[in-house]
């Protein structure tokens, strides 16, 4: 028994937002956005449309690809960060507004590591019989961690003021994080099939919490009483706060660990990778993961530069794209490879 993904689709957001929006509202520029990170636009929601709404794009499009309706589906599994509400999840809140049975549905977090978590769980689900048909989905709204009293309107066209010095120097004080993040959502069906040839092969899950403050939102918090408050606001405690330099380092020395792992797992050679679908969150990292694996640049496809960071998102929208453009194709061998905030990180063959 294996599980395969039979149907992928996307959710993303209407509003554009180039680096030179963002160079408005604070000191950055195209050039340093560009040559830093790869990053040439990414999508912002609109207010009210979070990541159970862009998720519930994605569901139904994958849905439809797989050729399923809601109630062929017996478990649902929300990958996000950044849910509608603090509690509960997204599951749900999709069952409900998309008319699914009242099936098992798991919330879970894991960050840039959300989905291919994601992915395990599935793979777990359906390979012990508990489930036939699983609906993963990996969505986030960043834009709601942003200071949109600063002056964030102008970005997304629902202002047209200039913004004032402090806001200005409010905005540039947060520059290292904020160009870096997107909105988006994708999603696969995962079924159970009789064939042993293709599907998902292994999975290769990490976790080293020795430092989970290289990339974390220090407020709100349950150890805080009460968990918000007037002075966590003052203080930006719910914006993320990263390392950036540190998860950089990690990111290019874990991730390819992690993908040799996998191989050896399964008897594969590194070289025998079709497409390694590896997290979008800096383009320098992609290019360092593959030069270590010794992978060619047409074997690790990227679309960072029109997305930018969508943490739990970045893989099954990239999984997504490969498929629709037959950059994927039957039989090959595919590598998913994350890592992010936890740290969590790993990797997973499948044979399409
Ligand atoms: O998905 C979750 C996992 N996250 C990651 O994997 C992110 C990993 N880290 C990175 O991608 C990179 O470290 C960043 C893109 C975040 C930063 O790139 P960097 O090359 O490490 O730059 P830096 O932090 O060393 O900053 C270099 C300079 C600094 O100025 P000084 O101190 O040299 O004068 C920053 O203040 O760039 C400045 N800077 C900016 N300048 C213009 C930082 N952010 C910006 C900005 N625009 N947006």
């Amino acid at each position: 028994m294996r599980a395969i993904i039979t149907g992928s689709g996307i959710g993303i957001p209407k509003n554009v937002v180039t680096n030179e929006m963002l160079s408005r509202i604070m000191d950055t520029s195209d050039e340093w956005i560009r040559t830093r990170s790869g990053i040439e636009q990414r999508y912002y929601a609109d207010p009210g449309e979070g990541s159970a709404e862009l998720g519930m794009i994605a569901a139904r499009n994958a849905l439809a690809a797989a050729g399923r309706e809601t109630g062929d589906i017996d478990a649902l599994v929300f990958a996000t960060m950044t849910p509608n509400y603090f509690f509960p999840g997204n599951g749900p809140v999709v069952q409900a507004k998309m008319g699914f049975g009242e099936i098992a549905c798991y919330d879970i977090r894991q960050q840039c590591s959300g989905f291919l978590y994601g992915l395990d769980l599935a793979d777990a689900l359906i390979r012990s019989g508990k489930h036939q048909r699983v609906l993963l989905i990996g969505a986030e709204v960043h834009t709601p961690f942003m200071p949109w009293e600063n002056g964030w309107d102008i970005t997304i066209g629902r202002d047209d003021r200039q913004v004032t010095p402090e806001e200005y120097a409010a905005n540039t004080a947060i520059r290292d994080r904020t160009v870096l993040f997107g909105d988006g959502a994708g999603a696969v069906v995962i079924e159970a099939v009789d064939d042993e040839s293709r599907g998902l092969l292994a999975t290769k899950l990490f976790t080293d919490g020795s430092n989970v403050e290289a990339l974390y939102v220090p407020g709100v918090g349950f150890r805080k009483r009460p968990y918000v408050s007037r002075e966590q606001i003052d203080a930006s405690d719910p914006i993320p706060v990263m390392e950036g330099r540190a998860v950089f380092k990690e990111a290019v020395s874990r991730m390819p660990a992690a993908v040799r792992a996998v191989c050896e797992e399964t008897g594969a050679d590194v070289a025998d990778i079709d497409v390694l679908i590896i997290h979008q969150a800096n383009l320098r990292i992609v290019e360092g993961v593959a030069k270590q694996l010794g992978l060619p640049p047409e074997k690790v496809p990227h679309n960072i530069e029109r997305y930018g960071n969508t943490t739990a998102g970045t893989l099954p929208i990239l999984y997504h794209e490969l498929i629709a453009d037959g950059r994927i194709q039957p039989g090959m061998l595919v590598c998913f490879t994350t890592l992010g905030s936890g740290l969590h990180w790993g990797a997973a063959l499948y044979r399409a």
